[in-house]
């Protein structure tokens, strides 16, 4: 939640700044603003999104070669003008920028107010400023970067900050703790920001910053990293290998739509090197250097939230039917405040594409304290949740950058049913010839999507039907009801319909009561297992006159027959379902979106990235 991004150098900054900007946009976008110094302070700020900022901005004196911009979230204090930052010391010479909450800020704002400071804004950050601008007072050769960490010293929660200072157009002071940022390492010149976008045309040399962390950039003499504790650190450069290309559009009219169709791609990927049907193995690296923890663990707890929360819950059904682990699925935000019992027999696997997840975050790092093995599956390589687990795998799914999750869910099921099928073969819980079937299926799926892709047009007809209903009702039972959660999530997030998704069998316990003829609800009908039942949960809405969108295995003519519109999809073995159930819902939810006029890639409240509890 929230963007960031800082230059100095010896290009242009302005056009930096804005190029990166639009960049993170997904990670918030209710005002943008940027501060470039050129002799003067040029500070200024917009409700709205970055496209708003720039008209505010059009025939200003924006040259420069250090500034810095944010595109925001907001938390604390409405989305306005004032709100937006950067925020202004009290006498004008310090501007920053923030992503995340500082928890204390009433009273440190009150302390302050006693001291004669008074604020414009409602947010916490403004108060960071004042404090930095009230330590130095005390001391005027008090240098900014010390200035910033004795002022971070008082402060609780997450930041990720950068300051300028008006009369010092050499240096930029950015610090870290719980909000990512990465510095850039150029040829003479750095970069700071949330995440690498905006720096990945200049640079491919990075720092991720670690918690409690203070870099000074000085534009002829470098960089320096401190503590907060005033330790001078020294960590690895990185090279990232991160395309331009892999954050345009590519053609496609919504980055969602692009990573919908990436995803006969981005399965593959999140398989390439891990599984060979032919040869009949499979393996995850980070896997295989822990095998024992897995292969003892008496318990496995998944812990996620939205999306990837889905996909832990079909994990569930994995882990137990193949592997027959006892596994639990945990919301990461309920999680950590519950005292849950952890023992160091319990393998605790988080799921997250961006990595960032606050509650996630939070949730692994008091497991830690309990000793569990922790196990990260993720996306954005480099973020901060790989870096506190102990082992884990990387989907490779490629940037994200539409706010609903699409190509990250089927890498993070990917994963998942791999480690599933290891476990279970290694376990002896599934025979040889499963084991065997269970690979060559999960190899074929990418195929699989290519097809169910095809289907866009009839999708799209379908969502002609139901766009403008008021609500939805999503229904799949076993494997595929984490699939109809899924499905209403994706629906609600963008379309703004409300929309539930319930075990099948549930219906009859409530939401029975919500169908009739205006109702669209969508079934997800091809578990062999339960198909008799299905077919019952069908005609229950059916008889209460609720239009029916089945999806169906190919050649299902009965139910074919019973619903009002049908999306086919191959047969796959049960446990492989999710992969290819999913993709027909988030094709509908997008044409849905669309037809209602719906900013698909930013729907209104929501950010990419979750960096606050
Ligand atoms: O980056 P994460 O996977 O940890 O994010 C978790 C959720 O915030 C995310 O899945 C969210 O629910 C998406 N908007 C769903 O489309």
């Amino acid at each position: 939640m929230c963007g960031i991004v800082a230059y100095v150098g010896d290009r242009e900054a302005y056009p930096i700044i804005i190029d990166g900007l639009r960049r993170l946009e997904y990670r918030g976008y209710d005002s943008a603003g940027v501060s470039i110094i050129n002799g003067s302070f040029n500070n200024y700020k917009k409700q709205g999104k970055v496209s708003d900022l720039e008209q505010l901005l059009e025939g200003k004196d924006l040259h420069g070669t250090i500034g810095m911009g944010h595109t925001r979230w907001a938390t604390h204090g409405v989305p306005n003008d004032v709100n937006a930052h950067p925020h202004l010391s009290g006498d004008g010479n310090l501007s920053i920028i923030h992503n995340g909450i500082i928890e204390n800020y009433a009273s440190l704002k009150q302390a302050l107010e006693n001291l004669g400071h008074t604020f414009k804004s409602d947010t916490d950050t403004e108060v960071l400023i004042h404090l930095i601008e009230e330590i130095r007072k005390g001391e005027k050769d008090l240098s900014l970067e010390e200035a910033t960490r004795q002022a971070l010293q008082k402060v609780d929660g997450a930041y990720a900050i950068v300051i300028l200072e008006k009369d010092n157009p050499d240096k930029i002071v950015g610090a870290k703790k719980s909000s990512p940022l990465v510095l850039g390492i150029g040829d003479g010149e750095y970069f700071l920001a949330s995440d690498a976008s905006p720096m990945v045309k200049y640079t491919d040399k990075v720092i991720y910053l670690e918690d409690e962390e203070i870099v000074t950039i000085e534009r002829d003499k470098g960089y320096q990293i401190r503590t907060i504790e005033n330790k001078v650190t020294n960590p690895k450069v990185l090279q990232i290998d991160l395309k331009i290309e892999e954050l345009e559009k590519g053609g496609y009219d919504h980055f969602m739509l692009k990573e919908i169709y990436q995803q006969p791609v981005t399965i593959a990927e999140s398989m390439r090197g891990r599984i060979n049907a032919a040869e009949g193995w499979c393996k995850l690296g980070g896997m295989e250097l822990h095998m024992n923890r897995f292969l003892n663990a008496k318990r496995i707890i998944l812990t996620a939230c939205g999306t990837s929360w889905h996909a832990a819950m079909i994990a569930e059904y994995l882990f137990e039917d193949l592997a027959r682990i006892p596994t639990e699925v945990e919301y990461a935000s309920e999680f950590r405040y519950r005292n849950p019992i952890i023992t160091p027999d319990d393998v605790i696997i988080a799921i997250s594409q961006s990595g960032e997840t606050a509650d996630t975050l939070a949730a692994i790092k008091s497991a830690k304290t309990k000793g569990a093995f922790l196990y990260g599956i993720v996306n954005n390589v480099g973020s901060s949740i790989p870096r506190e687990t102990h082992s884990g795998s990387y989907t490779h799914a490629g940037p994200e950058i539409g706010v609903a999750s699409t190509k990250a869910f089927t890498s993070q099921l990917t994963v998942l049913t791999m480690m599933a099928i290891i476990l279970g073969y290694q376990k002896g819980k599934i025979s040889e010839d499963y084991y065997h079937r269970l690979l060559s299926e999960l190899e074929s799926i990418p195929a699989q999507v290519a097809k169910i892709l095809n289907k866009s047009e009839q999708i799209k007809y379908i969502a002609g039907e139901v766009r403008n209903a008021s609500n939805a009702l999503y229904l799949g039972r076993g494997y595929n009801f984490p699939i109809a959660l899924e499905g209403a999530l994706k629906l609600k997030e963008i379309s703004y319909i409300h929309a539930e998704g319930y075990p099948a069998a549930e219906m009859k316990h409530g939401p029975i009561a919500l169908i009739d003829m205006y109702m669209p609800v969508v079934i997800i009908a091809t578990n062999e297992s339960a198909r008799e039942k299905i077919i019952s949960n069908i005609q229950e809405v059916k008889a209460r006159k609720g239009i029916v969108i089945a999806i169906i295995t190919e050649g299902d003519d009965k139910i074919k027959e019973m619903a009002d519109f049908s999306i086919e999809i191959p047969m796959i073995e049960e446990p492989l379902s999710p992969l290819l159930s999913v993709i027909p819902l988030q094709i509908l939810s997008y044409h849905i979106a669309v037809m209602r006029g719906c900013h698909v890639d930013q729907p209104r409240n929501l950010a990419k990235s979750v960096t606050v509890e």
